[in-house]
């Protein structure tokens, strides 16, 4: 993704904050996405959706985790998520569309926590890191 060095620091520096707390955040983010968007929901209709489950706290950790992890690897994402990708894709086929809803509900969890950290920079960084993601995370579809 085409981030400068500025952003590239903001990301990997708000994920530090974030790493330890990669459930709760990633849960937060979820229920965000599913009452914003009800739509979303229809994914999950096998998980308990109700405020502080254990399959929101236990799916958004692993959400927030592989962000983590990706963004350690800025030089080779697609490698990085390519396990994802065919998941993605290949099994669960979430409409593309979804992505940008999720990008957003992550981007509002993150301003609402990390209120001195999510500077215009740093914001700058989360949504081209996320579109940078998610278009890779959907680019197997065939
Ligand atoms: C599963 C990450 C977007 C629906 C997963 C898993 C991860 C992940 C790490 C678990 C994989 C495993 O267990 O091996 C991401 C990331 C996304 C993203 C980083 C974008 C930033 C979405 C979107 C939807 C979605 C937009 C639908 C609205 C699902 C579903 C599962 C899943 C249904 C399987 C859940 C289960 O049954 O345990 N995703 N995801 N994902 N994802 Fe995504």
């Amino acid at each position: 993704p085409c981030l400068i060095d500025a952003e590239k620091s903001t990301l990997v520096s708000l994920c530090g904050k974030v790493a330890g707390h990669a459930d709760v955040t990633g849960a937060e983010a979820l229920e965000r996405l599913f009452l914003s968007f009800p739509q979303t929901k229809t994914y999950f209709s096998h998980f308990n959706l109700s405020h502080g489950s254990p399959d929101l706290l236990r799916h958004g950790g692993k959400v927030v985790n592989a962000l983590i992890n990706a963004a350690g690897h800025l030089d080779d994402l697609s490698g990085a998520l390519s396990a994802l990708s065919d998941l993605h894709a290949f099994q669960l086929r979430v409409d593309p569309g979804n992505f940008r809803l999720l990008s957003h509900s992550i981007q509002v969890t993150l301003a609402a926590h990390f209120t001195s950290e999510f500077t215009p920079v740093a914001q700058s960084a989360w949504d081209k890191f996320l579109a940078a993601v998610s278009e890779i995370l959907v680019s197997k579809y065939r």
